[in-house]
């Protein structure tokens, strides 16, 4: 039998409650492509060609598995920072993918958003981004969030200015942790469960950081082309074998009276 939850925080859900069944939202950290083409002789474009098709069939798996809403990251704002061939290699990927999923993606009834700055992306991306996301508005069957030239800190700051901005414009509505979350990219979204990175490392590298706050963690060491429903059922499993205790208490068993 499950333990018991003794108390819950005010606005935190049960400990212990929501282990148990599918989360509702996970998000990835899709690594690995490029060591999975090193280590077959191939250039690393071939690799992030091989991630988009793991991102296809994660998708899919994710629907399957219950899960409402997947948030993956696609590019860091740090990602800039590698060589040009490769950045503009990405970007070609962004481009392919939307062109060639958003029909069937919208057809299956997903709405897809994009979490990230906007300024810096090539305008036809832009475009593209905007088009995908207007497009599929009126889905609601499951949530892709797709995080491109997103990094945490830089959310997390966004959403500070434009609770600055509402100050000075005379809103004196005092700052909550829920008032602040719709500035921040994935408002809307549900409460993070689950985050999984793939390739072995392990660390957030600037992903949701704000939304981390009480998600479960799973560490993978298969490289991302190689992800699908297979390594997606397992980190479930893995989840739902976690107790959440939000910073409460689960209960110890009644004590037998002397
Ligand atoms: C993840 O794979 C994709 C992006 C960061 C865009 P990497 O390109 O980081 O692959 P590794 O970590 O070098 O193997
Ligand atoms: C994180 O992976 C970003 C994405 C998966 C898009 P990186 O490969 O860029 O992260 P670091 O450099 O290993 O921290
Ligand atoms: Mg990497």
């Amino acid at each position: 039998m499950p333990e018991q939850p003794v108390a819950a925080k005010s606005g935190a859900p049960a400990p212990g409650s929501s282990s148990a069944g599918a989360p509702r939202h996970v998000a990835i950290i899709m690594d690995g492509n490029g060591r999975w083409a090193q280590r077959r002789g191939l250039p690393r474009a071939a690799g992030h060609r091989e991630g988009v098709q793991a991102l296809k069939r994660t998708v899919e798996a994710a629907g399957n598995a219950g899960v409402e809403c997947l948030t993956v990251f696609g590019f860091s704002t740090e990602n800039w920072s590698r060589p040009a061939d490769e950045v503009s290699d990405l970007m070609g990927l962004v481009r392919a993918y939307v062109t060639s999923d958003l029909a069937r993606l919208k057809k299956a009834g997903v709405r897809v958003k994009v979490l990230g700055r906007r300024t810096g992306v090539p305008a036809d991306i832009v475009r593209m981004i905007e088009g995908a996301e207007a497009d599929t508005a009126a889905n609601n069957r499951f949530l892709l969030q797709v995080a491109f030239n997103y990094g945490g800190r830089a959310d997390i700051l966004d959403a500070a200015e434009d609770h600055a901005q509402r100050r000075l414009a005379g809103d004196a509505a005092p700052l909550t942790e829920a008032a602040f979350s719709t500035g921040l990219a994935s408002a809307g979204s549900p409460e993070l469960d689950l985050i999984i990175r793939t390739s072995g490392e392990r660390r957030l590298s600037n992903f949701l950081l704000w939304e981390a706050a009480y998600a479960e963690l799973v560490f993978q060491d298969i490289l991302w082309p190689d992800y699908g429903a297979e390594p997606l059922a397992q980190a479930i499993g893995e989840f739902q074998q976690r107790q959440r205790r939000y910073g409460g208490r689960l209960a110890e068993p009644a004590m037998a009276r002397a």
